[in-house]
């Protein structure tokens, strides 16, 4: 026997028996042992499965990262810290100073501060563009555009952009084309398949489900994956093993979850369409919505997201948000929770009413991401919430 301290630090940590484990244990170490120093020229050199450390890679998730691919049908997806965090690293990775990344004008706030307030710093010049311009793509470029980034549907009006279209033009000029797939899921929505290059999502969201992950993906192609995961290892931008567990278990019922997200924000969004306190419903399976029918040929459900406007009263939708009891008020969405935002003071915080106008906001409009509850108790709570 060795000193206690030896022992308590050694003992009991290489022989791991004959366990098969069903599902995938948490490798919460952040370093992995080898037997000789050939066993690292081996890893070194690419001939070896083992794992060196896990902020290059770790099996819990490199398990999460194989389910991810799976389900966008990728050669390769990778796992990060946060949405944003995945945003950084394809974006350090595939654009460089002089280049200019297009990006939809409607797109998560943070995607829009990173490129106006951080990579515009190193030279990486950001040019917005509007759902109209994205309409008709072969506008979008000039000869230093390197990427083209956006959204559909879009935060809070759920308008949508051709995906297809959008990615044909990219391909013709040999400019990146990335998806945030965020709010469509890859269940609701595949934008591999429609031609787009990579797909970026903040898994934070409907892939982790369950509102207690913070986590970004990227899926494409080995080739335009692979660089990505080498600016990873030096960003440092990596998911940890112990949140990567807990999407790999949330993963395994997104196709239930995303079915009950689609049947209960239609039925919410139809409840809202009938009632006359209500002025307009943003949700692309309405037919009354504007882009309905490039959101019928791309999408193969709507997704739990669905937005209503109360006259463009601010008053009225404060009202209703303070109301609300059973639809909890806090951002973010995609969770099993029924979640209420005001855009006024959120997204579209301290936007002016021309900008408002532009983005097709009001104040009077509440954001709902529509979770897993009973649908008749969802309707009865905005029943007794919308204020007149
Ligand atoms: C569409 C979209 N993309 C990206 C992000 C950023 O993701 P995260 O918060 O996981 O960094 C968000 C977060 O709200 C989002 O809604």
């Amino acid at each position: 026997m060795k000193g206690p301290a030896t022992e308590l630090i050694h003992a009991g940590e290489t022989d791991r028996g004959d366990a098969v484990p069903l599902t995938t244990p948490i490798y919460e170490t952040t370093t992995f042992v080898f037997d000789s120093a050939e066993e690292v020229v081996a890893y070194n050199e690419g001939r070896s499965r083992k794992y060196l450390y896990s902020r290059y890679t770790n099996p819990t998730v490199v398990s999460a990262e194989q389910k991810t691919a799976a389900l966008d049908r990728a050669e390769r997806a990778l796992l990060f810290s946060s949405g944003q965090g995945a945003t950084t690293t394809i974006l350090m990775t595939h654009a460089r100073a002089g280049d200019e990344v297009v990006c939809s004008a409607a797109i998560y706030g943070g995607t829009l501060h990173l490129l106006e307030d951080v990579l515009a710093k190193f030279g990486i010049a950001a040019r917005f563009v509007s759902l109209e311009q994205l309409a008709n793509p072969d506008s979008l470029f000039t000869s230093q555009t390197r990427i083209v980034w956006f959204e559909s549907p879009i935060n809070p009006t759920l308008r949508c952009v051709d995906i297809r279209r959008v990615a044909d033009a990219c391909r013709t000029r040999g400019v990146l084309s990335v998806v945030d797939n965020t709010f469509a899921s890859p269940i609701n929505q595949q934008p591999l398949s429609l031609g787009v290059d990579l797909v970026m999502q903040s898994v934070t969201k409907y892939l982790n489900g369950h509102s207690d992950v913070t986590g970004g993906a990227v899926s494409g192609s080995s080739a335009l994956v692979e660089p990505i995961e080498r600016m990873r290892r030096m960003v440092g931008t990596v998911m940890d093993p112990h949140p990567a567990y807990a999407l790999g278990r949330g993963l395994k019922t997104l196709p239930l979850r995303m079915a009950r997200h689609n049947e209960n924000a239609l039925a919410v969004a139809e409840f809202l369409a009938q009632d006359k306190r209500v002025t307009e419903v943003f949700y692309p399976g309405l037919l009354s919505h504007p882009d309905h029918d490039v959101a019928r040929r791309q999408m193969v459900g709507y997704g739990g997201m669905v937005c209503f406007d109360l006259g463009g009263s601010y008053e009225r939708a404060a009202r209703t948000y303070d109301r609300l009891q059973v639809i909890k008020r806090a951002a973010s969405l995609g969770g099993v929770e029924s979640l209420v935002s005001l855009p006024v003071l959120t997204s579209q915080w301290g936007h002016t009413d021309a900008q408002l106008r532009e983005a097709g906001v009001t104040k009077g409009m509440l954001r709902l991401s529509v979770g897993l509850e009973d649908a008749a108790d969802l309707i009865e709570d905005l029943d007794q919430a919308i204020a007149r």
